[in-house]
């Protein structure tokens, strides 16, 4: 038991927790996922399961992309990345409702199935279903000859590392990088992208693991924040564009590992809903950067702030306005639009974790939850 307990420490390679150790590994993380891959310096980006099968995308009338939990929040963040720079129509789905609501599927479609584990059975159960209708299956997971990873026709594998900590952080930043990756090869082939343009892209994704790195140091700031809301019971999180899936990752992350009621809103649905439950208690993270909407954003801010909420944003370096408006502001260095969701991410993963360590819950193994959902 000693010497279990002995490893254990080891592994955890000097952090307190699993969780807290794989958020740091998220700079190294990325660039593993695309390392061999990722080829500034060729204008290229090699990636086999869809060199080999580059036809079956060109031609497919539209990616469905199915998958649960964070995975599916990464589908999500992938929904406007393939839209916005390869032009391909995208839905996302997830995998449990997929496969039991006798979904349109043909064999001009191509199904993503996007799993850090390989082995959720919702998701297992759907592409087994896509298969069937003759759609072509590829997937985007992390454990190597996982059962989604043998059970589709083609893939690509994140590369993240062992994932721990029930509450996924490296796994969902680093599918975020291979799906970016995959989007960024289609808009070229597809002739979408420019030469040039594409590669400003590939040299602004070799600069992403070290403004993570950037991000990371706003560490023990959210950690002062943590301590102030660490007693909340309810916490809104919003945003917009390309960051709305972060918002719904940021809610599941504090929900998840500390118990605190949360919910992620694309921030201008607030009006419609979540308004009614702002005031002077009420915490709402909202991630700000600079472009994406950043206009819409503000105003959504003031109207917060009318109603005595709390603000916690989430800005681009520098940023004057919202900081001016902003009970607390956290920095994540700036970058291209469509890859803000690989920094943003980084200080809701931070703030969830102090809080939750905080309220003294079990960061790694969250009561109820798996780390894994083998079965339905
Ligand atoms: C469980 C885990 C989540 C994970 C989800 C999907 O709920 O607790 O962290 O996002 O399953 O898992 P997958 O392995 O398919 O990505």
């Amino acid at each position: 038991k000693e010497l279990q307990l002995n490893l254990e420490e080891i592994e955890k390679g000097g952090y307190d927790h699993f969780m807290l150790k794989e958020i740091y590994e998220q700079p190294r993380a990325i660039k593993d996922t695309y390392r061999g891959r990722l080829l500034a310096d060729q204008g290229l980006i090699k990636m086999s399961g869809i060199d080999q099968n580059l036809e079956k995308f060109l031609n497919a009338n539209r990616i469905i992309i199915v998958a649960c939990g964070t995975s599916w929040h990464a589908g999500l963040v992938a929904e406007y990345i393939f839209e916005d720079l390869a032009r391909i129509s995208v839905e996302v789905e997830y995998a449990s409702e997929f496969r039991y609501r006798n979904p349109v599927i043909t064999d001009k479609d191509v199904l993503i199935a996007i799993s850090q584990s390989g082995e959720t059975a919702d998701t297992l159960a759907a592409i087994k279903l896509a298969k069937e209708k003759g759609a072509f299956v590829f997937g985007v997971c992390n454990v190597v000859g996982s059962s989604i990873a043998r059970e589709t026709d083609a893939g690509a594998y994140t590369h993240a590392g062992p994932e721990i900590g029930v509450a996924s952080t490296k796994a969902f930043t680093t599918q975020i990088t291979v799906l970016t990756l995959m989007a960024l090869k289609l808009a070229k082939e597809k002739g979408v992208f420019s030469e040039s343009r594409f590669h400003e892209y590939l040299t602004e994704l070799e600069t992403i693991p070290a403004k993570v790195e950037k991000a990371l140091l706003a560490n023990p700031l959210v950690e002062i924040i943590a301590d102030v809301y660490k007693d909340s019971t309810n916490c809104l999180y919003l945003g917009r564009g390309y960051n709305f899936p972060v918002a719904l990752e940021g809610a599941l992350k504090l929900k998840e590992i500390s118990y605190i009621h949360a919910e992620g809103y694309p921030a201008a649905e607030m009006k419609h809903g979540p308004i009614a439950l702002i005031d002077e208690q009420m915490p709402v993270i909202v991630i700000a950067t600079k472009k994406g909407h950043y206009e819409k954003v503000v105003s959504n801010i003031q109207e917060i702030k009318s109603r005595k909420g709390k603000i916690i944003a989430i800005v681009t370096q520098g940023d004057e306005q919202v900081t001016e408006l902003a009970d607390h502001v956290i920095e994540v260095p700036e970058t291209f639009e469509s890859l803000t969701p690989l920094l943003t991410t980084i200080p809701l993963q931070l703030l969830s974790y102090h809080i939750a360590v905080m309220r003294g819950c079990n960061v790694d193994q969250p009561r109820n939850l798996a780390k894994s959902v083998t079965v339905e």
